[in-house]
C-alpha cells in the first residue's frame, strides 16, 4: 500500500478502505463564502483571471465539506477564448460569445494550439496558487472541455438545448468540422499539459455535450476528438478521467483515460458491464437527489457505492445545481467517508 492520498490511489488501480469523493462543480455555485467573494469582485472573469483569488475558491470546498480532491477554479471556455473568441459572463444568462464560427474561412482567423496555449497563462499561475495554498492537505485536478463540447460554445456562441447549429456544422461542413475539431484537441493537450506542469495531479475531460449527439456522429466525431487529446497526455504519468455526459451507448470504446465518469441515467451495473470490475468509475449520484432530505441522501448513496464496489471513486452525475442545500451535500461526503468495503456484505471476500 501506497503513502498517496487516498483520491490518487483509487485512481492508480489500487484497492482502497472507501471510495475517495469529490463533486462536479464543487468550486463555487452552493458556498455562501464563494458568493461574498463573487460579490466582491467585477465579474466571473476576474476571479478566473487572477490566480491568489481563484486558489481561494478552489479552496473553500476542501475548508468547508473535506472532499478528497480539489478542482481548480476556472472554466472550460478559457480555451476558446485562446483560441480567439473571448467570452462573457453574463449573470442570469451564463456565457456569451460576441464572436462564433459562421463559415470555414472563420477558422483561418483563429490562433494556432501552442499560441492559444500560452495566452492562458493565467489558469496555471491558479493551478500553481492553488497546489500552493492547498499545501498538501489533497490533490488538486485540472480539468478542460472535451473538444466536442467547446466546438458547441464556438459555433453556438452561448448554450443550447440541442446544439442544432453544431450538429448541423457536422453535417453540412464535415471537413472543417474535423479541422476545428482537431484544432481544439491540440490546444486542450497543451492547455492540460501546462496545468500538469504547474502542479495538477490528475486532470478530467468533461464532454458535457456529448449526449445531444447520436451515436454515429458521436463516434465519427467527438470521441476520436477526445481521444486525440488523452493520448497526448499518455507520457505525462497524471491520471486522466474522461466525463462524457450521454454517452453511455459508447461506454468503454476509449482506452486512453484511467478512469471514466458515468452519468445519473446510466445504471452502476451497465457502466460495470461495459468497462469491467477493475476499471476505475466516477460517479454518479443524481445531482437532484441532493434536494431530499439528509436521511434520503444517506440511503441513496449507500446503495450507489455498494452497486459500483471497489474501483470507484463518488462523484455525482453532473455537477451540482446552484440551488443545492448544504446539508444534503454534507451528507453525501458523510456516507461515503463512513463506508468501509470490508463492512458491505457483498464485497466480504
Ligand atoms: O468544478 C468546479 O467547481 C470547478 C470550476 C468549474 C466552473 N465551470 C466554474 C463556474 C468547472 C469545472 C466548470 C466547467 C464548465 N463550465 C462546464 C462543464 C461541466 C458541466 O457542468 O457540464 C461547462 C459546460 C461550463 C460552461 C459554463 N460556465 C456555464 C454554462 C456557466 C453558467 C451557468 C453555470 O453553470 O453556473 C458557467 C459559469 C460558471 N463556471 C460558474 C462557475 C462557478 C458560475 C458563474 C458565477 O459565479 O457567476
Amino acid at each position: 500500500m501506497s503513502n498517496s492520498p487516498l483520491f490518487l490511489k483509487a485512481l492508480s488501480g489500487e484497492r482502497t478502505e472507501r471510495p475517495p469523493i469529490w463533486m462536479m462543480r464543487q468550486a463555487g455555485r452552493i458556498l455562501p463564502e464563494y458568493r461574498a467573494l463573487r460579490a466582491s469582485l467585477s465579474g466571473f472573469k476576474e476571479l478566473v483571471e487572477t490566480p491568489e483569488l481563484a486558489a481561494e475558491a478552489t479552496c473553500q470546498p476542501i475548508d468547508r465539506l473535506g472532499v478528497d480532491a480539489a478542482i481548480v477554479f476556472s472554466d472550460i471556455l478559457t480555451v476558446p477564448e485562446g483560441l480567439g473568441l473571448p467570452y462573457e459572463m453574463i449573470p442570469g444568462f451564463g456565457p456569451k460569445f460576441p464572436k462564433t464560427i459562421e463559415s470555414p474561412a472563420d477558422l483561418d482567423k483563429l490562433v494556432g494550439p501552442q499560441d492559444a496555449a500560452d495566452s492562458l497563462e493565467y489558469v496555471y499561475g491558479a493551478v500553481a496558487a492553488s497546489v500552493k495554498r492547498l499545501n498538501g492537505r489533497v490533490p488538486l485536478i485540472g480539468f478542460a472541455g472535451a473538444p466536442w463540447t467547446i466546438f458547441c460554445y464556438m459555433i453556438e456562441g452561448q448554450g443550447s438545448k440541442t446544439f442544432s447549429k453544431a450538429r448541423k456544422w457536422l453535417m453540412q461542413e464535415p471537413v472543417a468540422s474535423q479541422r476545428l475539431l482537431n484544432l481544439i484537441a491540440d490546444t486542450t493537450a497543451i492547455y492540460l499539459k501546462a496545468q500538469i506542469a504547474a502542479g495538477a495531479q490528475a486532470v478530467q475531460l468533461f464532454d458535457s455535450w456529448a449526449g445531444v449527439l447520436s451515436p454515429k456522429l458521436y463516434h465519427e466525431f467527438a470521441l476520436p476528438a477526445s481521444r486525440r487529446t488523452l493520448a497526448q497526455l499518455s507520457d505525462e504519468q497524471t491520471p486522466r478521467i474522461l466525463f462524457a455526459k450521454g454517452a453511455s451507448h459508447s461506454m468503454g470504446l476509449v482506452e486512453e483515460a484511467d478512469a471514466y465518469g458515468v452519468d445519473w441515467t446510466t445504471p452502476a451495473a451497465s457502466a460495470r458491464a461495459a468497462y469491467g470490475d477493475l476499471t476505475v468509475l466516477q460517479g454518479n449520484l443524481d445531482p437532484a437527489a441532493l434536494y431530499g432530505t439528509p436521511e434520503n441522501v444517506s440511503t441513496e448513496v449507500n446503495a450507489m457505492l455498494k452497486d459500483f464496489g471497489p474501483h470507484h471513486i463518488a462523484n455525482l452525475g453532473h455537477g451540482l445545481y446552484p440551488d443545492t442545500q448544504l446539508p444534503a451535500v454534507e451528507a453525501f461526503v458523510e456516507t461515503v467517508k463512513a463506508f468501509r468495503y470490508a463492512d458491505a456484505a457483498a464485497f466480504a471476500k
